[in-house]
């Protein structure tokens, strides 16, 4: 039997929305409650779980809540670790519910009660963190019952002080920051999704405030990824917990479920039109339509020459403000050069004006694809040439800095990225 109490918060407070109700994971769906309907500040949690009476149906409700979990091998892991069936979503959000991504909460209505803490990480665990891949991370979301969605090994933390002292969230204690942990197999990772999101910053995208954390030898069994995270706040009138500031939860959800589409199908195939399906998300919901277009187009046109074939449709998200009345696009995050590595697949994520070869894709593609986007050619090609004139420099100077302060591994890595067919070649003359 399956039970499970969903709530959101809203400044600072969590409301109760609905539950979750089936025999099990097969026939689980969500229904809002009556009360929450009643609210008249009442939003939908999702925008593919409109306000309505009726059950959503067992697809809808997987889509979205399959959604707030750990993805591939972390998911895995955690399965194995839990003793629970891979498929049963249910299981495993019962166990990591209490802390999210965004501001829903998901508990099983049982006494379990768990105090909320902040449990300080040695420097040891975070040394053990960095180097043991994605089984230690397995441990630690058990233990703070907290499921981040995504494919790698990675765990919430909390700091007050940025990174100073670090903090294991127990119970519903809220988290601020995600550390993401090197790749057995794709070497400098960490490295590389800093040296990106640094050159992305120098070009004027809104990217997530991240930095690497060093253990010891600053190579890749040393090191962490350690971002920001946007949708928690610590302001002056935050509650405490022991003696920290609590953060408020801001919600947020991926362009993945916000369109209904689930995890599985986060690749677009045969051509089903992701492109233009994220736009007119976008358009339709964003609470500044016109400036998150913008926003969005410089980073697919900057994923394209960076080589980023996974910035796929959970790689995009919607952010909520405190009163979830208010819904902007989210600042970028997960931008990797991915086809640096030779594993890596050479077709992007979904098509670009019907091409998904990222060798075959030329300026004309991009003009293409703008039937699908519904921005002017004109603002947009000059936007999408701007970025291609900058972006060798950029990634080459944030290669520097980096290399500066001793990852060396990145100037040669930037080096590597401004060298793309897709950065050099030259404008198409059509
Ligand atoms: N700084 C951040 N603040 C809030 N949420 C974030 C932040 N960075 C990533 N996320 C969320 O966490 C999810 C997983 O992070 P991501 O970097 O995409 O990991 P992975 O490499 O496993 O895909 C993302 O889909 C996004 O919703
Ligand atoms: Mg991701």
């Amino acid at each position: 039997m399956v039970e499970l109490d969903v709530s959101i918060e809203r400044r600072g407070v969590q409301i109760s929305v609905g539950k979750i109700i089936g025999e099990s994971h097969l026939d689980a769906r969500f229904k809002y409650n009556e009360d929450y309907l009643s609210d008249t500040d009442a939003i939908p949690i999702s925008v593919s779980l409109p306000l309505q009476e009726q059950f959503f149906s067992v697809v809808t409700t997987r889509t979205f809540f399959e959604g707030l979990l750990p993805e591939g091998f972390s998911r895995r892991a955690l399965a194995i670790n839990m003793h629970e069936d891979e498929d049963d979503y249910i299981a495993i959000l019962k166990e990591l519910g209490s802390e999210c991504l965004g501001a829903i909460q998901i508990l099983d209505g049982s006494d379990r009660i768990y105090k909320n803490e902040y449990r300080e990480l040695s420097l040891d665990r975070i040394k053990e963190l960095a180097k043991e891949g994605a089984t230690k991370s397995t441990d630690l979301l058990i233990e703070t019952h907290l499921s981040l969605t995504g494919a790698s090994g990675k765990v919430g933390v909390y700091s007050n002080d940025d990174g100073k002292t670090w903090y294991l969230p127990v119970g519903c204690a809220p988290s601020t920051h995600i550390l993401k942990q090197s790749h057995v197999r794709l070497n400098d990772i960490v490295v590389n999704e800093q040296l990106v999101l640094l050159a992305a910053k120098k070009l004027g995208i809104d990217v997530v405030d991240s930095k690497i954390i060093d253990t010891g030898s600053k190579r890749d069994d040393a090191i962490l990824f350690s971002t920001k995270r946007y949708d928690r706040i610590i302001n002056l009138d935050s509650q405490l917990i022991g003696n920290l500031p609590c953060p408020l939860r801001l919600h947020q959800e991926d362009f993945s479920q916000a369109l209904g589409i689930p995890s599985k199908l986060k690749y677009e195939k045969a051509n089903k039109g992701y492109m233009r399906l994220i736009f007119d998300l976008i358009r339709h919901v964003s609470s500044n339509p016109i400036e998150d277009q913008l926003k969005l187009w410089d980073r697919v046109v900057y994923n394209y020459l960076i080589g980023n074939t996974d910035a796929h449709i959970k790689n995009y998200s919607l952010l909520y403000n405190s009163d979830l009345n208010s819904v902007r696009l989210s600042p970028a995050y997960d931008m990797i050069s991915t086809i640096i590595y030779k594993e890596s697949t050479k077709s992007m994520s979904f098509s670009v004006g019907g091409e998904y070869i990222i060798d075959n894709i030329t300026d004309e593609h991009f003009r293409r694809a703008l039937k699908d986007v519904h921005l002017g050619e004109r603002l947009a090609m000059d936007r999408y040439y701007n970025i291609k004139d900058r972006v060798g420099s950029a990634i080459k100077e944030a290669g520097e800095e980096l290399a500066a302060s001793g990852y060396d591994n990145a100037a040669i890595l930037a080096d590597k990225i401004a060298a793309f067919p897709q950065i050099t070649k030259k404008k198409d003359t059509i």
